[in-house]
């Protein structure tokens, strides 16, 4: 939604940088007076929230990068003295590694958001398809980072992971020589996932702004999914959604203090306060929590399906369950955006949430037995969600009428004409 600026420099300063680089002017147009939909909800807090966790996984990284020593006689150790001898060492490396929690918590939010309320469809698919390349670029990153402390789980995770990729054919041998430069994970391995981890969360950042410029051209969706008709749908961005934004914004900094502070290694694995041994396996390998999903997903496929392996594809639908988000905008074929007015959807949609988080779960047991079966059955399950049931929803569902415009949603008054007529 292309609006005119409001901005009117005042000063001599203001005035003179507005005609070389009207930065201020961008910032004004763009977060105080930016025309935003004034129907949000709290659900659409989870981007700010992100934007707030992105700076402190820079600042809080870029300051353990200054003790950190990346080599596989020393890593280990050196994080140790991150954590003993760094003056708040101890604090700058729990809110790095909750923080990346919480940076997960926030985007998955923030996806099922975009999900319901279909704030992926026409005219915002390159936002949501920015968001999916963010969303790798975030995983990369994680998994990158997780290596680095080079406890047992870093080691053997970076070993069971990076092995998936032999089983491409033909260049799959090549890639994971390339991923460990050399024979095995080891010192060359350490060295490129310290230097891809530190680049990064930059490239993430750039895509951010990309994302938002993305979302500036369209403007934001909102709980009815009805566009925005006339100035009376909206508020000016400052104060009402930053004031809103910065409530939520330390709601969550409240539960990220309360893991920092009072269960910092809640969300971690013991294993990796021991320092790698390429020569012990741990009983049970697990990737992060954020990762357990897409693990789960990995390890359902037991069995080969014609010339492809059970391990290729296990590989093949763990790709495919990102893959399958950037076609999104295409598969979902209802006209109508918001899910708060597709009952039968919604129905639908709960069973994807619930597969999904028992996905989670599964992926954090051992591969075996009825495990596996309900990880079949949640695999299944997400992929027909995204390429059988929201195509075809989209062309049988009758959803409910829709309100004329966001005001009317929002001003919808009980009808007083039958109470008015009693009473006369
Ligand atoms: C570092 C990660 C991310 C940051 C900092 C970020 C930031 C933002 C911000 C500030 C907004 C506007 C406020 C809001 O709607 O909450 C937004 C909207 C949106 N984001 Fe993200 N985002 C991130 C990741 C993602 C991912 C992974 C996806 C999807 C795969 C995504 C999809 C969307 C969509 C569809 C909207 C439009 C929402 C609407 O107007 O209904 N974002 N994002």
């Amino acid at each position: 939604m292309s609006h005119e600026s409001t901005y009117r420099p005042g000063s001599f300063v203001e005035r003179w940088l507005d005609k070389r680089l009207p930065l201020v002017r961008l910032a004004h147009d763009s977060f105080v007076d930016f025309p935003t939909p004034k129907n949000l909800n709290y659900w659409w807090t989870f981007g700010g929230i992100l934007s707030i966790f992105l700076v402190i996984q820079i600042i809080t990284g870029v300051v353990l990068a200054m003790h950190y020593t990346p080599h596989v006689t020393m890593a280990f150790d050196s994080v140790e003295h991150i954590m003993r001898d760094v003056n708040y060492g101890w604090l700058m490396r729990y809110m790095h590694s909750n923080g990346a929690s919480m940076f997960f918590i926030a985007v998955y939010v923030h996806m099922f958001r975009g999900l319901y309320y279909g704030s992926y469809k026409e005219p915002r698919e390159m936002l949501w398809i920015l968001g999916v390349v963010i969303f790798v670029l975030m995983m990369a990153t994680a998994f990158m980072g997780y290596v680095l402390p080079w406890g047992q789980m870093s080691f053997w995770g970076a070993t069971v992971i990076t092995n998936l990729f032999s089983a491409v054919p033909v260049i799959g041998d090549s890639i994971v020589q390339l991923l460990w430069g050399g024979p095995s994970v080891d010192n060359p391995t350490l060295n490129r996932f310290y230097s891809l981890h530190y680049l990064l969360p930059f490239a993430i950042f750039g895509v951010v702004i990309l994302h938002i410029w993305a979302l500036h051209i369209p403007g934001n969706n909102n709980p009815t999914g009805v566009e925005v008709k006339t100035k009376k749908d909206t508020l000016p961005f400052h104060p009402y959604y930053t004031v809103k934004d910065g409530f939520a914004i330390v709601a969550f900094l409240v539960l990220f203090a309360a893991f920092v502070f009072f269960n910092p290694d809640a969300l971690g694995h013991p294993d990796n306060y021991k320092e790698a041994n390429p020569l012990s396996t741990p009983a049970h390998i697990v990737p992060e929590w954020y990762f357990l999903p897409f693990y789960a997903m990995l390890r359902a496929i037991t069995f080969d399906f014609f010339f492809i392996s059970s391990k290729l594809g296990g590989v093949i639908v763990m790709f495919s369950s990102i893959i399958v988000l950037f076609f999104l905008p295409w598969l979902d074929t209802s006209k109508v955006r918001s899910m708060r007015y597709r009952p039968v959807s919604q129905l639908w949609f709960l069973i994807f949430v619930v597969a999904s988080v028992a996905l989670g779960y599964l992926g954090g047991k051992p591969a075996e037995g009825t495990y596996v079966v309900l990880a079949q059955i949640a695999t299944a399950y997400y992929f027909a969600f995204f390429l059988i049931i929201l195509p075809l929803l989209g062309l049988l569902e009758k959803p409910k009428p829709l309100p004329k415009s966001i005001s009317e949603s929002v001003l919808k008054k009980p009808d007083l004409s039958s109470a008015n007529a009693a009473s006369e």
